[in-house]
């Protein structure tokens, strides 16, 4: 079932802010944002450990990443990503690679996702694309893959205010090169894909937006964490947004940005699922559907607070050194 705009907005003031909301302990919608550090590559396969709610994960890439290559889609299913535009706008390598994924590699390819924050500018991790740069590069190399029955994505803008307005231009552009005189078409998307960060309420707002301008859509949320908040904050955040996105049938699949050890986290420590010495937080358990571990996000080795003293050290030292010149 899909939510009508009224009947979410009906929800969404119905969502009791006096009850501490207790989320599913596990969830077939749950998947991992993969980002790998080189220098911790241990840690690749905390998330598929038994027992995990994790079924799916992407990693940014065309291609599935080799630590899970034991492990059958059916049980942990890689979502390939188009992230941004290739070097020409006639290139189709991505579709090349996805087809050559299911054909000559067996992988039952069945969702893909497409361009990661077209409407944000790469030093914020965007993929800075024109909208009618980004339709012609859809229509190439998207379009071929729907009609082999691989369900597509809607791009993933940044949780701005720049995200709609893009994607109607983009939609609108889709529209110009598929549609001739004679008959108006428009390119067709399988969800709606969204990123978040901030607190609840602002991720309950912008859900409600999307859900209003791509009705009868499921949504994907593939990014969204609340980043730089005190531990408490973060894990009530947490909480009540697992329990939101189980709840909600439109909800289809959601992943955490937060698959990473703390103390190299660009969303704060308290946002990570590991603690700087590389175990589950309690965020980190509650979300693979386990209890909760009591490990600090600080503990272990390698936090960011002893560098405090540390700069302070070396600062000193270039001072010294300063007032010697
Ligand atoms: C990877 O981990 C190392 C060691 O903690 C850290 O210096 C580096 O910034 C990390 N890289 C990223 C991209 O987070
Ligand atoms: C591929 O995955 C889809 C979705 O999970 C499933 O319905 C289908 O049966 C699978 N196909 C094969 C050949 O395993
Ligand atoms: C294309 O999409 C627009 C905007 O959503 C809609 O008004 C129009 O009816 C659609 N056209 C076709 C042929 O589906
Ligand atoms: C959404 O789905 C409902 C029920 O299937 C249908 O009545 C309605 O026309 C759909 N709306 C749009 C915009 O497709
Ligand atoms: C979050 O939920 C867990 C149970 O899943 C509970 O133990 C914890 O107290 C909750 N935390 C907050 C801050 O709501
Ligand atoms: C953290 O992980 C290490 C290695 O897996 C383990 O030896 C240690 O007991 C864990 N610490 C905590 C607090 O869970």
């Amino acid at each position: 079932m899909l939510l009508h705009p009224a009947a979410f907005a009906a929800l969404l003031a119905a969502v009791p802010s006096f009850i501490a909301p207790v989320a599913a302990t596990s969830s077939p919608k749950r998947g991992l944002v993969f980002t790998p550090n080189k220098t911790t590559r241990a840690d690749d396969t905390i998330w598929v450990k038994k027992p995990t709610s994790l079924t799916w994960y992407y990693n940014y890439k065309p291609t599935p990443d080799s630590t899970y290559d034991g492990i059958p889609q059916s049980e942990f299913e890689f979502v390939p990503m188009m992230w941004g535009a290739p070097s020409t706008a006639g290139d189709t390598s991505f579709l090349t690679t996805v087809k050559g994924l299911i054909k000559d590699k067996g992988i039952n390819i069945t969702n893909v996702l497409s361009f990661n924050e077209p409407d944000g500018p790469f030093v914020y991790g965007g993929s800075s694309m024109e909208p009618s740069a980004a339709a012609q590069i859809w229509v190439n190399n998207m379009i071929p893959l729907q009609d082999m029955g691989v369900r597509v994505g809607l791009p993933a803008c940044t949780g701005g205010s720049t995200g709609l307005p893009w994607l109607q231009n983009f939609l609108s552009e889709c529209s110009k090169l598929v549609s001739t005189d004679d008959e108006k078409k428009n390119c067709t998307y399988d969800f709606v894909t969204i990123h978040w960060y901030g607190n609840f309420e602002g991720l309950a707002s912008h859900m409600g937006q999307y859900s209003a301008a791509f009705p009868n859509k499921t949504m994907w949320i593939t990014e969204y964490n609340l980043n730089n908040q005190d531990l408490k904050t973060t894990q009530s955040f947490y909480n009540m947004s697992a329990e939101y996105f189980d709840r909600l049938d439109f909800v289809e699949r959601y992943s955490l940005f937060g698959a990473f050890r703390s103390d190299v986290s660009n969303v704060g420590p308290n946002g990570a699922m590991l603690s700087a010495g590389g175990n589950l937080t309690d965020i980190g358990a509650w979300y693979l559907g386990r209890q909760a571990t009591g490990v600090l996000p600080t503990q272990g080795s390698g936090f960011r607070s002893v560098v405090p003293q540390a700069s302070m050290v070396v600062l000193s030292a270039a001072f010294a050194v300063a007032m010697f010149l």
